[in-house]
Order: C-alpha cells, then sequence, then structure tokens
C-alpha cells in the first residue's frame, strides 16, 4: 500500500515537473524589429505560493530578482538585453534580433523573502523579414527605459511619431537605454531622467517635418545650444515625458546604402606549383669573442681581485686582533677572581673574630709558597690588575689561587 502511495506520489511529480517544463512560451518575431518580453512578478509569485495559500487569504508581494541567460550558456544572446530597475517591479527583456535563428532563454526568478526560486523558459524564433528602408533614430529625454518598455507606453510614443511621419506604416525597431550609449547617470533627483532612444522604421519616405533635422539652419541652431523648437506644426508630442530631442534626431536612408561589396571567390585551396623551395641566406657570421671578454672575463677577473683582497683583510690581519681580544679576556678574568677570592676572605673573617688579620691585608702573599714579597710602593687593591697587565705569567705574582689560570 506504502509502495504504491510512493508511486503515485512520484508520478504526480514527474507530471507536474513535465507540464512545467512544458510550460515555454513561444514568440515569433520578425529580424529587426524590436521584442519585448515583461517577467511579470505576479506570474513567478503564483509559482511560490501554492494556490490554496492565496485562497486562505495570505497574499504576498515579495521582492524577486532574475537570471536570465541562453540556454547551456553563461549570458543572454548578444542581441538581447535585461533590464529591472528594483526588485519590487517587473524584469524586461528586450532587443532586435539581428539575424534569424531560435534562441532558448531560460529565466530564474529568486524570491528575495524566501529564497525560493522558480524557472521560465520561453522560446524566441527570428525569422527573417524586408528591412524598412527608412530608419529614424530619436532621443526622448524625460523617459527611463523601464517606463518606455511597457507595450502601452511604446504605442502612446509610436502614435506621436506616427503624425511626425504622416504615415501608419511604422515600426519601432529599437528602444536602448542612453547610458548603454555613453549617456551619463542622472542626479537621483525629480526630474532627471537618463534618457531612452527610440528607433522607429517605415516603408514610406520622411515627411516634411523630418526633413527639416537635415537643413543647414537646423544643425547650426543645434550647435550653438539653442533649445529647438520645429515650428510648422511639427510638435506632435501629446505627453510631455513623450516629447523629442529635435537635435539628437538622426535620420537613416537605407535605401540609399551602396551594396555591400561581393565576397572575396573562394580558390581551389591548392598553390599553384611554382618550381622548387629556395631558402634565404642565412645572416653573415658573428664573432662573439670580443663581447664574450666584456661580458664575462673582465668581471670575473674584477670580482676574484676583490674577493683575494677581502681574503686578506679577513685573515691577514685578523691574528692581532684576536691576541688583543685574548689579553682583555684574561685580564677580566683575573679581576673576577680577586673579587671573588676578597668576598670569601671577608665571609671568613666574620666568622671568626681575633684570629690573625687576613692575608688581604698583608701587604704581599704567595697563596702556593706562603712566602711574603717586600712591601710595594702602596698597598691599593688596583696593584694586583696592574702587574696583570705587565706581566701575567709572572709566579710572583700575588695571590694566584687556580692553579689553572697560571697556565692559561
Ligand atoms: C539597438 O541598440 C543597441 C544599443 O545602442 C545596439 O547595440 C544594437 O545594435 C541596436 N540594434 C539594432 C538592430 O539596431
Amino acid at each position: 500500500m506504502a509502495g504504491n502511495r510512493s508511486w503515485v506520489f512520484f508520478l504526480t511529480v514527474c507530471a507536474v515537473s513535465l507540464l512545467g517544463s512544458n510550460a515555454d512560451i513561444k514568440f515569433s518575431i520578425p529580424v529587426g524589429k524590436l521584442f519585448t518580453y515583461e517577467l511579470m512578478r505576479e506570474t513567478f509569485q503564483n509559482d511560490f505560493e501554492p494556490l490554496s495559500k492565496l485562497y486562505a487569504g495570505r497574499l504576498y508581494d515579495d521582492p524577486m530578482i532574475f537570471k536570465c541567460n541562453l540556454q547551456n550558456f553563461p549570458d543572454l544572446p548578444e542581441w538581447l538585453r535585461f533590464t529591472q530597475r528594483h526588485p519590487y517591479d517587473n524584469g524586461f527583456l528586450y532587443g532586435t534580433p539581428t539575424s534569424p535563428g531560435k534562441s532558448i532563454i531560460e529565466i530564474y526568478a529568486i524570491n528575495k523573502r524566501s529564497y525560493e526560486t522558480a524557472r521560465q523558459t520561453i522560446i524566441i524564433n527570428a525569422i527573417t523579414e524586408k528591412i524598412l528602408p527608412y530608419q529614424a533614430e530619436f532621443f526622448i529625454k524625460l523617459r527611463e527605459i523601464e517606463k518606455v518598455l511597457p507595450s502601452p507606453v511604446q504605442d502612446e510614443i509610436k502614435q506621436d511619431l506616427q503624425k511626425l511621419w504622416r504615415t501608419e506604416a511604422l515600426e519601432v525597431v529599437n528602444i536602448s537605454n542612453a547610458l548603454d550609449r555613453g549617456g551619463r547617470v542622472p542626479l537621483p533627483l525629480a526630474g532627471h531622467y537618463e534618457g531612452v532612444y527610440v528607433k522607429v522604421a517605415s516603408e514610406q519616405y520622411f515627411s516634411e517635418c523630418l526633413l527639416k533635422v537635415l537643413t543647414p539652419e537646423h544643425e547650426r541652431q543645434c550647435k550653438a545650444g539653442a533649445k529647438i523648437k520645429i515650428p510648422g506644426g511639427c510638435n506632435f508630442c501629446s505627453i510631455p515625458s513623450n516629447c523629442i530631442t529635435w537635435c539628437k534626431t538622426e535620420l537613416i536612408d537605407l535605401s540609399k546604402q551602396e551594396p555591400a561589396p561581393p565576397a572575396p571567390t573562394m580558390g581551389p585551396g591548392i598553390l599553384e606549383a611554382g618550381g622548387d623551395f629556395n631558402p634565404p641566406e642565412s645572416p653573415p657570421s658573428r664573432d662573439f669573442l670580443p663581447d664574450y671578454i666584456v661580458t664575462v672575463i673582465v668581471p670575473l677577473i674584477l670580482a676574484i681581485i676583490l674577493c683575494l683582497l677581502l681574503a686578506y683583510i679577513m685573515f691577514g690581519r685578523r691574528e692581532g686582533v684576536e691576541k688583543r681580544n685574548a689579553r682583555t679576556n684574561q685580564i677580566q678574568l683575573y679581576h673576577h677572581h680577586t673579587i671573588h677570592g676578597n668576598s670569601d676572605e671577608l665571609r671568613s673573617m666574620a666568622g671568626g673574630r681575633g684570629v690573625p688579620p687576613p692575608l688581604s691585608t698583608l701587604p704581599m702573599f704567595n697563596a702556593r709558597t706562603g712566602e711574603r714579597a717586600p712591601p710595594l710602593q702602596s698597598d691599593s687593591p688596583s696593584i694586583p690588575l696592574i702587574m696583570a697587565q705587565h706581566d701575567p705569567y709572572s709566579d710572583t705574582l700575588p695571590r694566584w689561587e687556580s692553579p689553572s689560570l697560571l697556565h692559561l
């Protein structure tokens, strides 16, 4: 029974996931016309929240971000761009395909509240269509790309341009953010916008109003930086934010374009037979000996000389230094020793008073023989030191107590 139930569950999961992956959205669009697809947060919110929960009265409005890419590729195709201003706004995929072909776009929605993800696939099939010969690009200063991409706004702008062009047969070819074309990020203040370029195309030739853009007078005025108002009832903007900047209007006439140069003809891919290979003459040989002497031998000799000099300084003159050091050491040792002996004597004196006066108070005394030397000029304690300096090996030294020192 339990096995059966889990099978049913498994099948349901399979069916749901199959349905999910089958829910691809397909578009068939002409090459050279603008494609826009709005990623509705509402739709994805339904994926995150089961319907039962929605009906129970819990409606969420979660922040969401989207990741879009061409299937099996890390990024979107070159012609397609994605934009979303804020996690609480809808996202947009937009762009103009330049060549026919099929693109499968994967869209991942990430819920920034629960960190759940939902996936959607759209299939865009671009079909070749005749390119409209007359194109014009307009700059709309008071707009942002996300505000222009929704189709009602696109229609508003198109209607104004249709009046300007005096034709109904007008197609939006491209809409792009001014920031993508070297525009500046505006100040974060009300009334400052990034600006949007809108390119439209038609079968019909430009209207008189549009052709005024090409007059030298218009060019001159634009260079002078004056605020241009095209006269003669050519201002057809019903909504102020949709008004175009006349000086940035550009007309493109593709009908006059020269045909592309013919593609280079392909050869058979085999070189013609042309005799034997004649190798180029080798350059004259060069004598490298002087270079070798200058760069290797001379520095080597210098290094050897320096080495010898250093060796002489280090070993030839070191002996004297060592001898002097040895003498100083002996003096220090002897000094230490006398201090030691004196303190011992003082200690024994403190032990028993009334004993004969300590040896150190006597003028001179040989510790080994017990013989007393005749008194010297003075009995200051510095005398033995001075004597040691004169002749440290003398047997007549006063109070030598350590024989090992004697034979140093
Ligand atoms: C549309 O505009 C963008 C940005 O300027 C540009 O990169 C792209 O090539 C244009 N597409 C067409 C088909 O003109």
